[in-house]
């Protein structure tokens, strides 16, 4: 096992420019991130607009990170991107440099899974369980339950037939005029709101299995807003309310079911949405089980977690082979392995 002193994580797999170091002894130097808030103005990522605040941010972030962690650029030692799922130009932005980096330092490079990243970001906080443990993963493009026996084996229990759960609350934050990403702006107003006076179909609740649905939940509230003629902020926060607690026992539903069917005594719950403090305290009653959750802003995209998995799978000898750059938008969690 070689020593990788300080290793370097680059996260552009959507609309946040991250970069972060790792140290094998010292843990996270530093960890920075920029919010792309271009996007806000057209409701939704623009994936031509992401891949060029990519390229605008992406330098100064190394700089100010090597700033923070007081390293300079030839103490790297490996450089970790995250290479997929994500938009194909976002990811060619961060695979890119990562590259031309390494290429130009002399050192490895490796291309990182996004979601396991997420998966693993627990391992950044003072408390994390071991293996094996059940993994719920929510963020804006995956939902899933996933039972994690060691690292590199997943295996993927339950997702999203539709929507992911991050996806519904955005888009019902746009109907509440709450803009984009509206995830933690709904919470807000959430937090004003009565979850009972509308009535919300629990999806998959008949359902067996460990599968989850949004869309409906999705369409059910959009009919709501377009059928209510008075749409005070007190209806705009009910509505909030309701949407917010029907996801939310959804997903703790289900996560149930899986714990009563792995047998498994600990939960991480990692992903944008698991930085939702309603749902932080509802996992937080479960019984019979230890609920793990990395710290808010490890919840949401950032590169520390890219930095770690990197130093993780580096220091077990992986790294790029050849001079091809490849990202992939679309790739299973259940692809991966970990070298022994
Ligand atoms: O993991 P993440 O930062 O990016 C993806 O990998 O997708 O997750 C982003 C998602 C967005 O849908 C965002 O609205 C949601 O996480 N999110 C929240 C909260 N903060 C972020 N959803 C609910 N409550 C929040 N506080
Ligand atoms: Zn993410």
């Amino acid at each position: 096992m070689q020593n990788y002193q300080y290793v370097l994580g680059i996260e552009t797999s959507c609309d946040e420019t991250a970069v972060a170091i790792y140290s094998a002894s010292e843990g996270l130097k530093s960890h920075t991130l920029l919010s792309q808030i271009i996007h806000r103005a057209y409701g939704g990522v623009v994936p031509e607009l992401a891949s060029r605040d990519h390229i605008r941010n992406i330098m100064p972030l190394l700089t100010q990170s090597l700033s923070v962690a007081k390293l300079d650029l030839d103490q790297i030692c490996g450089v970790g991107y995250c290479s997929g799922p994500g938009l194909k130009g976002a990811l060619l932005v961060g695979a890119t440099f990562g590259r031309s980096l390494g290429w130009a330092l002399n050192i490895p490079t490796l291309g990182i899974h996004h979601m396991e990243a997420h998966l693993l970001a627990v391992r950044l906080e003072a408390s994390y369980p071991e293996f094996p443990f059940l993994a719920l993963l929510v963020s804006g493009g995956h939902t899933l339950l996933v039972s994690v026996q060691g690292f590199g084996s997943y295996q993927i229990l339950g997702e999203s037939l539709d929507d992911a759960v991050g996806e519904a609350f955005d888009k019902v934050a746009k109907l509440l005029g709450l803009g984009y990403p509206g995830g933690s702006a709904l919470e807000k107003l959430a937090s004003s709101g009565r979850p009972d006076r509308f009535k919300f179909p629990n999806p998959m609740h008949t359902k067996s299995g460990f599968d989850f649905s949004f869309s409906g939940l999705k369409t059910h509230t959009a009919d709501l807003i377009r059928s209510l003629k008075h749409l005070d902020l007190q209806a705009r926060a009910d509505i909030a309310c309701g949407f917010q607690s029907t996801c939310i026992n959804s997903l703790i539903t289900k996560t149930r079911l899986a714990l009563a069917h792995t047998q498994c005594k600990h939960l991480v719950v990692a992903g944008g949405v698991a930085s939702n403090r309603f749902l932080r305290a509802q996992f937080q009653t479960l019984p019979n089980v230890t609920v793990y959750f990395p710290r808010p802003n490890f919840c949401t995209d950032n590169a520390a977690m890219i930095a770690y998995l990197g130093y993780l799978r580096l220091s077990k000898g992986q790294r790029d082979t050849d001079l091809n750059i490849r990202v992939q938008v679309r790739w299973p969690l259940k692809e991966l392995s970990f070298p022994n």
